[in-house]
């Protein structure tokens, strides 16, 4: 069975990303087709990427690099809870990805995004970067309205039919991260 981190894309306080990813957990937990995991890129204190080497080459010398590139390495999928700020993704969640290369290829990965409309520009600028670090990337995705699932614009409600969404994420998320499990045992 496949291993899949839910990862929280925001660090800001008061942050509606813990919320989204705690909704995306409790969902995916009724399923049996793979582990879930939640992953706080918060609770690694990343700071601006301060790497010497390109994360290419895999030459981490710091202690939270190192911590992270672990965390990041058991996982088969990933699941990016992501907020839309200035029509792209949070830095911090660009920062997270970047810090890392090896830990993320060949692997699978779906969206849930939140915002004015829906986080799908974020999602967009996420599916970019993806390319780039050999993610795969599914077709399904949750998007989110700050209008209409958010009461007042803050607390968390989202419509039920966001269910159905985040499972046929899932679907594919897992059914890819399945699959390429056998491309990198080769
Ligand atoms: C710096 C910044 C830029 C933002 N830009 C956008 C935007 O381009 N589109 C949008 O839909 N919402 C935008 N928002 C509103 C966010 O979607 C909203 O604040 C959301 O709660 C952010 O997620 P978070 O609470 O998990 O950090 C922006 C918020 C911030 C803080």
């Amino acid at each position: 069975m496949i291993k899949l981190a839910i990862i929280v894309g925001s660090t800001r306080p008061g942050r509606k990303a813990e919320a989204v990813a705690r909704w995306v957990l409790e969902i995916a937990q009724k399923r049996s087709d793979a582990q879930f995991e939640f992953v706080d890129i918060q609770d690694f204190h990343l700071p601006l990427l301060d790497e010497a080497m390109p994360p290419a080459m895999g030459q981490y010398s710091q202690p939270h690099t190192k911590a992270w590139a672990a965390k990041i390495d058991a996982f088969d999928a990933f699941v990016f809870v992501t907020p839309e700020y200035n029509h792209g993704t949070s830095g911090a969640l660009k920062n997270a990805i970047d810090y890392l290369f090896r830990e993320w290829n060949n692997k699978a990965a779906g969206f849930v995004g939140y915002g004015s409309a829906g986080g799908t520009r974020a999602v967009e600028q996420l599916r970019l970067t993806m390319g780039e670090l050999m993610v795969a990337d599914v077709r399904a995705q949750v998007a989110l309205s700050l209008f209409t699932d958010f009461e007042n614009f803050s607390t968390f409600k989202p419509a039920p039919s966001h269910a159905k969404s985040v499972n046929t994420m899932l679907d594919q998320v897992i059914a890819w991260g399945s699959a390429l499990q056998t491309l990198r045992k080769k």
